[in-house]
């Protein structure tokens, strides 16, 4: 391994030393270790809410991941991100991490394989172990949010059920857990018309979930997601974000901006599920009912709302020190026609049918060619140069690219 300028003007990892070419590298790629937790390796306990495997992976995915970042030139090593990760990433001589660890428990789980990489001096994929660990608390983002002024419904975070609640909140209310994503804990009682209401499902989340609900005002609207790969330039991150630059050129829905792609933005198609089903993105919506799933994407929107959405996306990527992917997830307020920040997956799902794939897909994208701009990104990021008869993304493009992150590289799922 080579390397170029880092282009994260904040990193501090130690310039990487270029190493021998190691033992059965093909076709030169960099060496990566891909880390994942597996829903069937994660401790159990007999108090554990029904969706607890939920966020977790599976071999399948991992397959495909494998195959993605092979096809790309990579040598890549599978390997469960525990404890365990310290002496292989040294003995396998690893250049960098492709980090999907949801992590097992912790108040900042999915930080933790990052802290251990940090520790051990291997770059990885996507966000730090602060944007990390504050992108999972949903109240934590929210404050962050509301100091750079960016909207967000208002809310109380509980500790206890007895807490006493806001005047200033106004019902419905919507309550879920603080740190949990796929929808676990959101169900149809997320909804509260009342104090009572609100008592009964806090108390209920506080019990099952062991950890602070977040209580938020309802946005009654559209449920938009958007997407994005990439990294900001250094001097688009603190600069102002020109709304007239998000809008999408003719013919393309997505739109580049400063090193970022944002993929074609996505709304949830409500018509398919049976009536009376709850008007929230559930867990029941993601998991049990996940095949019944239609996105509209690109969600149909007037120019001007689309690109507010990216701008709003692209501001709190900045903000919550989120890296190389993430997907911000909004309400439109049917009230207002305004879009409001329900939260941001700075660790997205990025399985064959998750959220952003299929937002990356809508665009023309594989699977493959998602996972390998996240990793090129990453590489990018960290000035890391393919080794010796490297064959680099750049060096081999599929079609003509349409910015500076859409794919580059032929790359197909092996199976
Ligand atoms: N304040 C709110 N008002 C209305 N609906 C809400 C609100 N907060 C959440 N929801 C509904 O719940 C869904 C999931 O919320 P949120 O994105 O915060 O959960 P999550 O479990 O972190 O999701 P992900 O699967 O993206 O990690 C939203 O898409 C929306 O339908
Ligand atoms: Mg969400």
């Amino acid at each position: 391994m080579t390397t170029a300028e880092n282009s994260d003007p904040l990193s501090d990892f130690p310039s990487p030393v270029r190493k021998t070419n190691g033992g059965g590298v093909r076709g030169g790629g960099l060496r990566v270790a891909l880390l994942y937790n597996l829903a069937e390796n994660a401790p159990r306990t007999a108090n554990d809410p029904p969706d607890a495997l939920d966020e977790l992976d599976h071999e399948k995915n991992v397959q495909a991941y494998a195959a993605a970042l092979r096809g790309a030139g990579h040598t890549v090593f599978p390997m469960e991100g525990d404890l365990s990760i310290a002496p292989k990433l040294k003995r396998l001589n690893i250049d960098i991490a492709f980090n999907t660890c949801e992590g097992y428990r912790g108040d900042s789980r999915e930080a933790q394989a990052p802290a251990l990489l940090e520790m051990l001096g291997v770059p990885y994929t996507a966000a730090r172990v602060l944007g990390l660990a504050l992108t999972l608390d949903k109240a934590m983002t929210k404050r962050v949010l509301a100091h750079h002024g960016l909207p967000t419904p208002r809310f109380q975070e509980f500790i206890t059920a007895d807490d006493s609640l806001d005047p200033k909140l106004r019902f419905p209310l919507f309550a879920k857990p603080n740190r949990e994503g796929t929808g676990k804990g959101i169900t149809e009682k997320s909804i509260l018309h009342s104090e009572s209401d609100l008592r009964d499902y806090v108390s209920h989340l506080i019990k099952m979930y062991r950890q602070t609900v977040l209580v938020e005002e309802y946005v009654d609207g559209r449920d938009l997601t958007c997407g994005l790969v990439g990294n900001l330039d250094p001097r688009a991150l603190t600069a102002p974000i020109p709304l007239d630059a998000l809008h999408s050129k003719e013919g393309h829905t997505g739109v580049d901006y400063a090193g970022v792609h944002l993929f074609p933005i996505s709304e949830v198609d409500y018509t398919v599920y049976e009536p009376g089903t709850e008007p929230v993105y559930s867990n029941k919506l993601k998991v049990t009912l996940a095949d019944k799933y239609r996105g509209l994407c690109p969600a149909p929107l007037p120019d001007e709302a689309a690109a507010e959405i990216r701008r709003l996306t692209l501001e709190v990527f900045r903000r919550t020190q989120s890296l190389d992917m993430a997907r911000v997830d909004f309400r439109l307020d049917r009230r207002t026609g305004l879009p409001q920040i329900l939260e941001i997956n700075a660790l997205p799902g990025v399985t064959p049918i998750s959220d952003l794939t299929l937002c990356a897909e809508a665009e023309g994208w594989t699977h493959a060619q998602l996972i390998v701009a996240v990793m090129d990104a990453a590489i990018r990021r960290h000035g890391l140069q393919p080794r010796p008869n490297g064959r680099r993304a750049a060096l081999n493009p599929r079609r003509p690219a349409r910015g500076l992150h859409a794919p580059t590289i032929e790359s197909r799922i092996a199976g």
